[in-house]
């Protein structure tokens, strides 16, 4: 979706706008909700396009921008890219790139920093596991991130490929999830047995944490973005004011998906607990 030079973004207060491949961003939602529960959201699920992990750089950050566009024209004055691929691939350009030309008053943040502040509250021994998608394995930037705030940590990454596609075709309580949870988190643990912390640097992972719980030795602790990220909102918004006073507060939640409105409202209503009424969107 590109905005045409001559269209005016609503000026008006809106709501905070979350946006995800598909299903993943659920989770970053439901700790948003609760740290900031008389909040307006919008969640937008590119669920049509989904999985984003193995897609290229330019393409992540094609449909990373046409959802930023659309939330921004749907009101919202801050957007959450509540997804690790899209943080990794295109949270920079834009903020660099595209906020300018939309509207410099606007903003876009991402996960991978609160996630990688948290660490060093949360890591004994500084040995530290990233899952993540292969896209945003491949990017770097956890170690990148990390190597900047703790520069005595080592990472040690494996991309899970077969997660996503579990979550999105709701398999991730089927029996076949376990043979992909386990020979990932196994593939993680022989490469570094010191492991004491695990990022589950997907959004998408959350949903299939009984699995992964099972899996993961005990003494490991796996550190999932949700609470990190609200509670990291949370402090950003007392430190900006100015964005504070562009959210409406009426405790309402908007979803729009580009796949099947029921069928989303469905697996969003299970994961949230409350009744989900969802639309259809072209971006
Ligand atoms: N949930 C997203 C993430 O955090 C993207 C998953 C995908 O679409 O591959 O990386």
């Amino acid at each position: 979706m590109t905005l045409p030079h001559n269209i005016k973004l609503p000026t008006q207060p809106g709501p905070i706008g979350v946006f995800d491949s598909g299903y993943g961003g659920l989770t970053i939602l439901r700790d948003l909700r609760r740290a900031i529960p008389d909040a307006d959201y919008l969640y937008l699920g590119d669920n049509a396009r989904a999985p984003y992990g193995s897609r290229s750089f330019e393409l992540v950050y094609r449909f990373t921008l046409d959802a930023v566009t659309r939330l921004f024209a749907e009101g919202c004055h801050l957007v959450i890219l509540a997804c690790n691929t899209a943080s990794a691939k295109a949270l920079r350009t834009i903020q660099q790139n595209d906020l300018g030309r939309l509207d410099p008053s606007r903003r876009v943040l991402g996960v991978i920093r609160p996630t990688v502040e948290a660490l060093g509250r949360i890591s004994r021994n500084g040995h530290i596991g990233l899952l993540g998608t292969p896209g945003t394995v491949a990017s770097g930037s956890y170690d990148i991130e990390i190597a900047k705030l703790y520069p005595d940590f080592t990472t040690t990454a494996r991309p899970c490929p077969m997660w996503v596609p579990l979550v999105e075709n709701r398999e991730a309580d089927g029996p076949g999830a376990d043979y992909f949870v386990r020979k990932y988190i196994d593939g993680l643990m022989e490469a570094d047995p010191q492991i004491d912390t695990i990022i589950l640097g997907c959004t998408h992972y959350p949903l299939l944490i009984d699995k992964i719980r099972r899996y993961v030795p005990d003494g490991v602790t796996i550190l999932s973005q949700g609470s990190i990220v609200a509670d990291s909102l949370t402090d950003y918004l007392r430190r900006h004011p100015e964005i504070d006073t562009r959210i409406t507060r009426g405790g309402v939640t908007g979803y729009l998906t580009t796949e099947q409105a029921d069928r989303f409202a469905d697996q969003a209503a299970l994961f949230m607990g409350t009744p989900v009424t969802a639309h259809r969107v072209e971006l």
